[in-house]
């Protein structure tokens, strides 16, 4: 059977500051806060499935369809690379080295002797101006513009009639092998151009990302044998490391597209996704219309993808830092990320606060596919948000067989007053079945239902925690299509199962699935005493 996660990243879709903003001079800083008010902002699916219950968000709905968390980034970082490293398993302790007064002499006089080449600027600049003011210079001597940003970045400007394409990326992969250890930027950036004079940048450029420094999630779930697909900017921002797969993007449409065409497929394992559209159009550009109208674009997708979801699947909707729109900054902010995740074996409702660190995602996905969490950071949450079904052991009946135990335990049933006969299985948590059958009573109130028979038969095994129950039910000599249990049956269950245990009803050849929550909804139980 094929097991498979989706993790959908929002890129820079933060929840608000983290308490350490300030060192960043970031207090303040909400990106949903700043876009879930605008006009354009209409997200009914990320609302039903729980994206304002998160801790801090505020106007949750009452009954939210999946599990969530507020996630404090414990890296020293907001950028893309760190973020996703970060969903991936590893903590980055140290912020990726910037360069405000330009790249050190050492670094600078290896890369010159490498390349053969003299270095221009070597300081921070703007793209457009760069070439601009040293495009001409360039072009007479053949030196290269090195220049960088905020980012931790390493640029390399140069003419393509000067220096072939395939040349820069030669200086780019040196430069990638002398910035390791305490200059490790982020990304090496070849910036080609062409023409004249004021000159015009090509498509041509291309990143040298940093390899992650140890193994992530991507690299123990690759060699567990699981497929590791990538849409969007992932694969880059694992200098492709164990990604078995690349499917870039133009736009978050087009991300989600391949998205919504890779659930078709029966791939094994994770589909990683970045969603860029939102920092890279909208957070940095302060474009709140723009931010809030992506989202709804996207809210749009995420309707179809939860329609198309496969019982077996989980799905993760996360960001990995935030770029809020309405601050007059235009760069990331440290933020708290969402986490809302959804499935069929995950429980609908499950709170889990805030959490120390973005890691737990990984350690969550590793336990899920049953990959032992080696070196990587993070706690999972797999147990608190997936129902009991789904840590049944893999020899368990299926929901026919127990249908088909119900309809046998039926032929036991004592009626001879309403000659309605039922049969119950009900299959407790590590995967063992209990049957029970309806027991009349002459004077009528000691009768028991066939439910409850088999409840407290395994209660009194010693049986704590229920994954399913089978029904079936009709008058003697024929089965009903479907035997609804009785109101004292289903708070029976209220009071040994989660919301989340499941309800068989029908006959062996239709039956259905429901949660306890349809079944007996607005319950009373013991929570509230
Ligand atoms: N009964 C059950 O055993 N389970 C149900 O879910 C519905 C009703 C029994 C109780 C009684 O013996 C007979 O059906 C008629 O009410």
């Amino acid at each position: 059977m094929n097991k498979r996660a989706f993790i959908i990243v929002l890129d820079s879709m933060g929840v608000g500051e983290l308490p350490d903003a300030h060192l960043w001079h970031d207090e303040g800083s909400n990106t949903l806060g700043a876009i879930r008010d605008h006009e354009y902002f209409y997200c009914p699916n990320l609302k039903k499935l729980g994206l304002f219950n998160i801790e801090g968000v505020g106007g949750g709905v009452s009954d939210p369809q999946g599990s969530v968390a507020r996630m404090a980034e414990r890296s020293m970082g907001k950028d893309t690379t760190t973020g996703h490293w970060e969903i991936a398993g590893l903590v980055s302790p140290k912020a990726m080295p910037t360069y405000p007064d330009g790249f050190p002499k050492e670094v600078i006089s290896e890369f010159e002797r490498r390349t053969g080449r003299k270095v221009l600027c070597n300081k921070p600049y703007s793209g457009t101006d760069v070439i601009r003011d040293y495009g001409q210079e360039h072009v007479q001597t053949g030196a290269l513009i090195v220049y960088t940003s905020a980012d931790s970045v390493f640029q390399i400007a140069a003419h393509e009639d000067i220096v072939p394409v395939e040349k820069l990326y030669e200086y780019c992969t040196i430069a990638r092998e002398i910035l390791q250890g305490e200059h490790a930027v982020g990304r090496v950036i070849a910036r080609p151009f062409t023409g004249e004079h004021p000159f015009t940048r090509t498509s041509n450029r291309h990143d040298f990302s940093l390899v992650p420094p140890r193994d992530t999630m991507l690299d123990l779930l690759k060699k567990a044998g699981y497929d590791t697909l990538s849409v969007g900017k992932i694969y880059d921002i694992f200098a492709g490391k164990s990604v078995s797969e690349l499917n870039r993007t133009s736009c978050n449409d087009e991300g989600m597209e391949i998205t919504l065409k890779m659930q078709d497929r029966d791939f094994n394992g994770l589909c990683f996704v970045n969603l860029v559209d939102f920092d890279m159009k909208y957070g940095h550009r302060n474009d709140v219309a723009g931010y809030a109208a992506a989202m709804t674009a996207f809210d749009r997708q995420l309707g179809v993808f939860l329609e198309k979801m496969r019982d077996d699947d989980i799905l993760i909707i996360t960001a990995d830092h935030g770029c809020d729109p309405s601050t007059p900054s235009t760069d990331h902010s440290r933020e708290y990320i969402p986490m809302v995740m959804c499935g069929k074996h995950v429980k609908q409702g499950v709170n889990l606060g805030t959490r120390s660190s973005y890691a737990d995602i990984s350690a969550t996905i590793l336990e899920y596919f049953g990959v032992p969490q080696e070196n990587t950071d993070g706690e999972s949450f797999l147990s608190d948000t997936m129902s009991a079904a789904f840590f049944l052991p893999g020899d368990s009946p299926s929901d026919r067989e127990l249908m088909e135990m119900a309809v046998k335990a039926r032929e036991r049933s004592y009626t001879p007053y309403s000659h309605y006969k039922v049969g119950a299985a009900l299959l407790s948590s590590d995967g063992e079945v209990f049957i029970g059958c309806n027991i009349e009573n002459a004077t009528l109130t000691p009768t028991v239902c066939a439910e409850r028979t088999a409840f407290f038969k395994a209660i009194s095994e010693g049986k704590k925690s229920f994954a399913k129950i089978a029904i079936a039910g009709g008058r003697e000599g024929e089965l009903s299509p479907f035997c609804a249990p009785c109101g004292v049956c289903r708070q029976v269950m209220a009071e040994f199962c989660d919301e989340d245990f499941i309800v068989i009803l029908g006959s062996p050849d239709n039956y259905r699935e429901y949660r306890l929550s349809e079944v007996l909804p607005f319950m009373f139980t013991k929570k509230e005493l």
